[in-house]
């Protein structure tokens, strides 16, 4: 407890804390402190128009945040948080332009992390929190993550263990009639739709940046969770019939195509496939560890793209850039270029 009153102070104060929440870790700030968050991107490295996440810790909270929050939309929050659900609001005047990048809307979400909420309650304020990452590079699902990105650019890091979805959260804009999705992530778009209605889903949501023309959320525009080594994602299959051939590489993958690789090349495990939770909670861990091998390339496995493979699939497309390879020949083709 004692260290969440020390985190409170230098948020306060206006320095920066990265703690953790159920997702992913966050690197935040005061979101009342324009000079505050200010840090944030230049810790991060994040480009200027690319608007953060307010964290509140109660719907009372909400109100300093948000202004003319509907009524369907309050009911629903009142379901859904604190939870891994990121709504689009319209900012209420007080929000700084750095928090918001000058828009006319706010990004807002209550997390289900006991430190997370402690903070803010201690706090006093909102906190305003991007994943605790280094731009470009995966989100920290792990406190060594965020040393390993940001040690010495943060004035305190909070370290809570592993974090539970290891992804990050959806985001829906809610500021017209229809609800919009804007980034698939840990809450299932299946579950969100009990709650809010039906959810419009751009077709260019789960392409890979070349294929799509204009970015969804203003983050999105921008590369994300790539690894510096080269990396091609393939089907289950293409990847099992390629064994023989993948040696060299490190191939992502669950246990039973591990299993089916056996000795032919390096397997860094993602889990049980038939629990995709679990997979997505090794994922990010997975990509900084590519970095980490003397592999010449990555390989990784594509997963059903239901429930939270959604979310799963989002993130590997970004990471690897291109289509999944569909054939054995195919993926050995990509990683002999
Ligand atoms: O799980 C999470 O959401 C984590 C934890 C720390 O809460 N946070 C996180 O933040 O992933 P970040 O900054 O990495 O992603 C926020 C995304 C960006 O793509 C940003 O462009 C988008 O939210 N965003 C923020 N404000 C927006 C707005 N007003 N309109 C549309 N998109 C917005
Ligand atoms: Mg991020």
């Amino acid at each position: 407890m004692e260290r969440i009153q020390r985190a409170a102070k230098i948020i306060t104060s206006g320095g920066t804390v990265a703690f953790p929440t159920e997702t992913v870790y966050g690197i935040g700030a005061n979101a009342f402190d324009n000079d505050a968050c200010a840090k944030i991107f230049k810790a991060k490295g994040r480009p200027a128009d690319n608007p953060l996440i307010v964290h509140v810790a109660s719907l009372a909270q909400l109100g300093d945040v948000a202004s003319d929050v509907p009524d369907a939309i309050m009911k629903a929050l009142k379901v859904v948080w604190p939870g891994p659900i990121t709504l689009i609001l319209k900012k209420a005047d007080r929000m700084p332009d750095t928090v918001t990048a000058s828009l006319e809307t706010v990004a807002v979400r209550m997390p289900a992390h006991p430190v997370a909420l402690r903070l803010i309650e201690a706090s006093g304020v909102p906190i305003a929190a991007p994943s605790a990452n280094a731009s470009t590079r995966p989100s920290p699902s792990k406190a060594s993550h965020v040393i390993q990105d940001l040690d010495g650019k943060v004035d305190m890091i909070l370290d809570g263990g592993e974090t539970a979805f290891g992804l990050e959260s959806t985001i829906i804009d809610a500021t017209s009639e229809k609800c919009r999705l804007l980034r698939p992530g840990a809450f299932t778009l299946e579950e969100l739709e009990r709650y809010f209605g039906k959810i419009d889903v751009p077709k260019s949501i789960n392409v890979t940046l070349k294929e799509s023309d204009i970015a969804i959320a203003p983050g999105m525009k921008y590369r994300h969770y790539a690894p510096k080594k080269m990396l091609v994602a393939a089907e289950r299959d293409a990847i099992t019939q390629a064994a023989e051939g993948l040696k060299g590489a490190t191939v992502m993958c669950s246990d039973q195509v591990a299993d089916a690789i056996g000795k032919h090349a390096d397997t860094i495990r993602l889990g049980d496939e038939a629990n995709l939770y679990e997979i997505a909670k090794n994922l990010f861990d997975a990509l900084r560890n590519l970095d980490k091998t003397k592999s010449f390339a990555g390989v990784i496995q594509t997963f059903p793209e239901r429930g939270i493979g959604f979310a799963i699939m989002n993130r590997v497309l970004k990471a690897s850039g291109s289509k999944p390879a569909t054939s054995a020949e195919e993926l050995l083709d990509r990683l002999s270029r």
